[in-house]
């Protein structure tokens, strides 16, 4: 097991190159389950979660070849061929290692015409039920069983007819499981209240360059007029906005001026109105997004919520920022239930945040002290590592586990832009 070493006061400068987001690959990815013909994902990221997935899909009988990359390299090329399908089952041993695996539930289901998925279980920030992605594909016309821990969705025989579905509570996954069900049910869905993350455009973009017909992209009411069968495409990974705000609450924090290669301002704008609250500097630059802190940091207010609300995936990493700015910020998850397992670990560097339910009251503090911490779940091991590049002394992050789930080769990016960082083996 390997463990991060973070000795803080460097200010971070330069450019941070930004790789293929997780959370549209994991959705891009089981696409290749909608046709038997090539599927290629360019600027796909080198992360455990991929990995995981590749593995996933060849348990169901797809062919992946990982075309050449350099070592140096960041993201890579994978081709998916699902040519013959030769199980329809995803089993407890790979999902409960990857809470994603339950998106090959709806497109799995509209290719064979029936799917089984073990049941992926809570994990460290919920209990993150699976009802709506269900209850979506039942509007559709499948049939459901739970038995001995997984899910099994029926389509009737001569496939999906489709159907009408209206989210009570806005998912991304549930909005992604139905798409990917409806792009070859025999007639029309719509889906109303469906998320508008930008993951979800990208996953629409790649259907429909794989021949589907999607109406009101971008909007969170969706129209898939089912079409008989879908081909093979190639498509670019967008970039992942949610590593760019990390990188930028790093950069931050340090007091740096950094660039980040490849990001989307469109893409973040909650982020970056955020960390101009703070008193960061944003600009769209050739290439990517600059965000710089050359003043005193400035406690503020955040509510996460759906996009274009300010996203949950960025609250542990804002909540490190905001440790060391002037005055006492107040912050809301509205999305998750125990999303401030960060807490307690940045308390111990001397952070002063005190949380009541959703709420979290964090009074900045002028020093953070070097400690050895422990990552809990993925955006919570960012957060520490933020505080780290501030804090006065070492800090050692274990359980990096969590962290290679998202960030591809996070020392190294960080170490690009003068950080002194290292990941050494955990004796
Ligand atoms: C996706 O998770 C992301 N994961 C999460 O990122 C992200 O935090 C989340 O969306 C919200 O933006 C991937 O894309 C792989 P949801 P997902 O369904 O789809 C409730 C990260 O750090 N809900 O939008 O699981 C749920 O409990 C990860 O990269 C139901 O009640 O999130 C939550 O309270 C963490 N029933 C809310 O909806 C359901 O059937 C939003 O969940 C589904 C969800």
């Amino acid at each position: 097991m390997d463990k991060i070493i973070v000795r803080g006061g460097n200010r971070l400068t330069g450019t941070i190159p930004i790789s293929g987001a997780k959370n549209a690959a994991l959705t891009l990815l089981p696409c290749a389950l909608l046709t038997d013909e090539p599927l290629t994902l360019r600027n796909l990221p080198r992360l455990a979660d991929i990995d995981g997935f590749q593995h996933l899909m060849n348990q169901f009988g797809v062919t992946t070849v990982i075309q050449g990359s350099r070592p140096e390299d960041f993201g890579r090329v994978m081709s998916l061929e699902a040519t013959r399908i030769t199980s329809s089952v995803a089993p407890y041993d790979l999902v409960r290692k990857m809470r994603a695996s339950i998106l090959v539930l709806g497109p799995m289901l509209a290719r064979m015409g029936e799917a089984t998925v073990s049941l992926p279980g809570g994990c460290a920030i919920g209990n993150r039920p699976i009802d709506l992605h269900l209850k979506a594909l039942e509007a559709f016309g499948a049939e459901i069983e739970l038995a001995a821990g997984y899910v099994k969705a029926i389509a009737p025989d001569g496939g999906l007819p489709g159907g009408d579905f209206d989210f009570p509570v806005v998912s991304v996954g549930a909005t992604e499981n139905a798409l990917m069900a409806a792009v070859l049910a025999n007639g029309t869905s719509r889906l109303f209240n469906a998320a508008r993350e930008p993951e979800i455009v990208d996953l629409c973009n790649l259907l429909v360059a794989m021949g589907a017909e999607i109406e009101g992209i971008g909007t969170s009411d969706l129209t898939i007029h089912g079409v008989k069968r879908l081909h093979g495409a190639t498509y670019r990974v967008m970039a992942d906005r949610i590593e760019a705000g990390s990188y930028a609450c790093a950069a931050a924090i340090t007091g740096g001026d950094v660039v980040l290669g490849g990001a989307r301002a469109d893409e973040m704008q909650a982020t970056l109105h955020a960390l101009q609250a703070i008193g960061c500097e944003v600009e769209e630059v050739k290439g990517g997004v600059r965000v710089a802190a050359n003043g005193p940091l400035k406690a503020t207010n955040l509510t996460t919520a759906p996009y274009p609300g300010l996203a949950t995936d960025m609250q542990a990493q804002l909540m490190a920022l905001l440790c060391k700015a002037e005055g006492t910020s107040v912050l809301k998850e509205t999305i998750f239930e125990n999303r401030y397992m960060h807490v307690p670990e940045l308390s111990r560097m001397g952070a002063d945040i005190t949380t009541e339910g959703r709420t979290a009251i964090v009074k900045g503090v002028s020093t953070l002290t070097g400690a050895e911490v422990m990552a809990t779940d993925l955006r919570a091991s960012m957060s520490l590592v933020i505080a780290g590049l501030a804090a006065e002394g070492e800090t050692q992050v274990r359980r990096l586990y969590h962290l290679d789930r998202g960030y591809e080769r996070l020392e190294e990016k960080l170490q690009l832009v003068g950080a002194d960082i290292e990941r050494v083996g955990d004796d």
